[in-house]
């Protein structure tokens, strides 16, 4: 059976059997609804709050970030308590072993009927998706590069984030070089790159099986600011014992 999804359109039928990596390319166009709210979550990346964690002067990550338990089964989507995001040393060594607290979504962020359908369509992509309760961490990120000041979107390098799964959607970019994303295989051999250059563009990736980066950021040409805009989301099935069953 096919399955059909309001963003991305018909899903291949194999999905992370052979590749852990998957590209869904944007569906265009979107219903008036949805294609207001895309554009209303693009706006909202002007507002976001400076990176504290990083290092150096060069502030290249904007971010905010929310919690979400989505349970697929009534299609209920709940915001839970803001909480510090936490990496160990071993999976983050730019940023891990530091309880990292994120300034909050915007009231209207959490309302957006786009960022609520990208939730609904990326978790039916998943093996095990449906009926169960997923923890979803949406990440709205910019990186910002000028010119001899590149923005990296990975400090650490290749690594896994600590999740089942990731998903990575493109919002916007600007006069942008580079954020080109590259995935290995466990022993580190790159396998596949990949760039999200239109709007609504996802990636999704079953993090334990792959290890990941992003190319630094830079700016194209002789733009003197170059943006990358991303909604990233963190995917836990709430349930122990989850996605191998009915892979
Ligand atoms: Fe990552």
């Amino acid at each position: 059976m096919t399955t059909h999804t309001e963003l991305f359109g018909a899903l291949p039928g194999s999905r992370f059997t052979d590749d852990p990596v998957l590209l869904l390319p944007a569906r265009t166009p979107l219903d008036g609804r949805l294609d207001a709210g895309r554009r209303e979550l693009a706006e909202d990346f002007e507002d976001l709050a400076d990176d504290r964690w990083l290092k150096g002067d060069h502030v290249f990550r904007k971010r905010r970030f929310g919690l979400f338990a989505a349970d697929t089964e009534s299609r209920a989507i709940e915001p839970l308590e803001d909480r510090a995001f936490f990496q160990s040393t071993e999976l983050n060594p730019y940023a891990g072993g530091m309880h990292r607290k994120f300034e909050p979504l915007a009231a209207r962020t959490r309302a957006n009927p786009y960022l609520a359908q990208l939730m609904w369509d990326v978790l039916a992509v998943l093996p095990g998706g449906r009926g169960r309760t997923w923890e979803v961490g949406v990440h709205l990120m910019r990186i910002v590069a000028r010119p001899g000041l590149p923005g990296h979107p990975a400090p650490e390098g290749m690594h896994h984030d600590g999740h089942a799964f990731t998903s990575i959607t493109l919002v916007g970019r600007a006069d942008v070089s580079g954020g080109v994303s590259r995935f290995a295989g466990l022993d580190g051999r790159i396998h596949r790159e990949l760039a999200l250059e239109r709007p609504g563009d996802t990636v999704v990736f079953e993090d334990p099986r792959c290890l990941h980066d992003v190319t630094p950021v830079e700016v194209a040409g002789d733009a003197a600011l170059a943006t990358r805009d991303v909604c990233g989301f963190s995917l836990n099935p709430v349930e122990p014992n989850p996605v191998e069953e009915d892979r």
